[in-house]
């Protein structure tokens, strides 16, 4: 959801090219850097994906038309001491280049980018119209670099603090000037990780991305304007008050790949690897950090998250009411802060997010909070808003995920809550010793049990062949199933753009038969309980004419089957998904679709 950048070092522009890459999951509507220059500051920015920018960067030195900079890079553009640079999801304003940051300011001395939403912006924007001013953008974010102009009194830090105090919504702004050599950065609500190294001072949206260069890092708190100077960074709150911020050393690098295929395939054939680090994780620390006098005593337990997490979440509450004594409740994150569920001091709730950075988990987890609950974060990124937003922590171990599709990173949120709610059985003694040991052991056997079904892949594929043309694409379960048919579906719609819903299965009858017909493909999962009832499914939506496809250790005369091994019931669906995020794949291959960048969406959702 739009990723910024900022260094100040050698090599500025082509390292910030670098971060833009990384960082294009949070948004590739179109890019930007601005670099500063001894005569001014030089924006380059284009309509697409970061190649685009980068074709610029080099045809802009090629054809001399910068031969006013001061320097070209190895790589053969323009270079620089200090640069910001903007991915973005559009928001405010189509996909084009004039919509594309970064944004001067109207004289030129001030450059900005910006991840979030301005709320106040169309207010802001008639104070500088209502005096003639004319906006190169649509944007919210343009107002930004205007008010520093007009705030500008000869001292850039109070300039950026009164355009601070007058912003409202949530916002990560990076901000180059020709007034001083130094980077600065407002910072509320929207991510912001500060980097130092050796050789440079680095701003940035994202820990993992930082960490590349930077060996200590700071997480920069909400209403903080930060200087980014050679000689250091200082923190300050909006009335220009200095602050302390604490760095830490970082082991939050990550490589940062290129494949040859697509990162979604590539993640989902890592799922069997990661779901044993994820275990090794729970056995290694003694369990995931679960305090026996906090579930003594609690009444209900809230899974709340956003898409996939919240699908996890979903799958979990399920699961867990088979052996917990409490409510156990799902619930969407952006529902959870406008309604009014129940919470006291005897509530617990797991906020699943795998970038950590969900602008509305990360607000669910904070209205939580206020109303005396006690807030356990489930999260793949070390470091992010919502680990400080909770109060206590559990890290999934999928490793870096860069498909938009999540994949590894939800069955290993299965493991992980599942693993936390066994504790919590435990604790509360409605789950014994044997029980917990059976499940472990049979968890131990998930990898291998995927890895065979990722060894069938090709067949999946065939099948994809067959599902591609659908005009649309049912996905039916009951119980612990239907969470996977919710997946599934997601799977499917993001990145192929075909219309699918997931249903429970004895739903259909009362009105979505209708639109059983030829076209229509139905996938129905069970885990074998209950299959009576889904055969009578089955047959009712092929007697109208869907086409069926079955993934169940068992199969069914109306339908084509994926066939899976038996597994523990609790633990079903955490493989039964990876049939459906194969064909998912396959589908969307099959019909030409960008699977790692589908249109419309960004990996990282921050605003709400
Ligand atoms: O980073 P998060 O887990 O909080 O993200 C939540 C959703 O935005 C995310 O799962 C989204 O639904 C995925 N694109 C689904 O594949």
């Amino acid at each position: 959801m739009c990723g910024i950048f900022g260094m100040i070092g050698a090599n500025a522009v082509a390292n910030t090219l670098q971060a833009l890459k990384y960082l294009e999951y949070r948004g590739y509507d179109s890019a930007g850097i601005a670099a500063k220059q001894a005569d001014g500051i030089r924006i380059y920015k284009s309509e697409g994906r970061i190649h685009n920018l980068e074709k610029l960067l080099k045809n802009s030195v090629e054809n001399n038309a910068d031969s006013s900079f001061s320097g070209t890079s190895g790589a053969g553009y323009v270079e620089s001491e200090i640069a910001i640079g903007h991915t973005r999801w559009a928001t405010h304003g189509a996909v084009t280049t004039a919509n594309a940051h970064p944004f001067y300011s109207p004289d030129g001395n001030f450059a900005v980018v910006h991840n979030g939403i301005i709320e106040n912006y169309l207010a802001l924007k008639k104070q500088f119209t209502s005096r003639g001013a004319v906006f190169t953008s649509e944007t919210d974010s343009e107002t930004v670099a205007y008010l520093l102009q007009n705030n500008y009194n000869g001292n850039t830090l109070q300039a950026v603090c009164a355009t601070a105090k007058s912003l409202v919504g949530a916002f990560a702004i990076a901000v180059t000037t020709t007034y001083d050599n130094s980077l600065y950065a407002i910072k509320n609500k929207s991510p912001l990780v500060i980097g130092v190294s050796d050789v440079g001072v680095y701003l940035c949206s994202d820990i993992r991305c930082v960490s590349h260069w930077a060996t200590k890092v700071a997480v920069t708190p909400d209403n903080t304007v930060v200087v980014v100077g050679k000689e250091g960074v200082r923190f300050y709150d909006f009335e220009g008050k200095p602050i302390t911020v604490r760095f830490f050393t970082t082991d939050a690098a990550e490589e940062m790949e290129q494949v040859d295929g697509d990162f979604m395939l590539k993640e989902i054939f890592e799922i069997p690897e990661k779901i044993r680090l994820t275990q090794e994780g729970y056995f290694k620390n003694g369990g995931f950090g679960v305090e026996p006098e906090r579930v003594r005593n609690i009444s209900r337990i809230y899974l709340i998250g956003c898409g996939t997490a919240y699908n996890s979440g979903l799958q979990i509450a399920a699961v867990a009411r088979k052996f917990l004594d409490v409510d156990v409740l799902p619930v969407i994150a952006s529902e959870f802060i406008y309604d009014n569920y129940p919470v006291d001091g005897n509530t617990l709730a797991f906020f699943i997010s795998q970038s950590g950075e969900t602008a509305d988990t990360i607000r669910a987890a904070e209205n939580f909070n206020s109303l005396g609950g006690y807030s356990y974060a489930v999260t793949n990124t070390k470091a992010s808003s919502l680990c400080f937003a909770c109060k206590k922590v559990a890290y999934i171990y999928a490793g870096g995920e860069f498909a938009v599709a999540s994949t590894k990173a939800y069955n290993c949120q299965l493991v992980t809550l599942l693993l936390l709610t066994l504790d919590v059985g435990r604790i509360r003694g409605t789950v014994s010793n044997e029980q917990y040991a059976s499940v472990l052991r049979a968890l131990t056997g998930i990898p291998s049990v995927i890895e065979e079904v990722l060894s069938h892949s090709y067949e999946i594929s065939r099948i994809a062949e067959t599902v591609k043309d659908s005009s649309a694409v049912f996905y039916i379960g009951r119980t612990t199933d239907y969470p996977t048919a919710c997946e599934g579906s997601l799977k499917l719609k993001e990145i192929s753009y075909i219309h699918s819903e997931a249903y429970p299965a004895g739903e259909l009858k009362h009105g979505t038969l209708a639109l059983m017909e030829e076209n229509v493909t139905v996938v129905a999962i069970t885990d074998g309980t209950l299959s009576d009832k889904m055969a009578s499914s089955i047959n009712e939506v092929a007697t109208r004419g869907a086409k069926v496809i079955s993934v169940s250790p068992q199969t069914f005369p109306n339908a084509l089957s994926v066939t899976l091994p038996k597994v523990n019931t609790l633990l079903y669906g955490i493989v039964s998904v990876v049939p459906l995020q194969l064909l998912a794949y396959y589908v969307a291959k099959r019909l030409g679709r960008d699977v790692d960048k589908p249109r419309n969406l960004a990996k990282s959702v921050t605003v709400e």
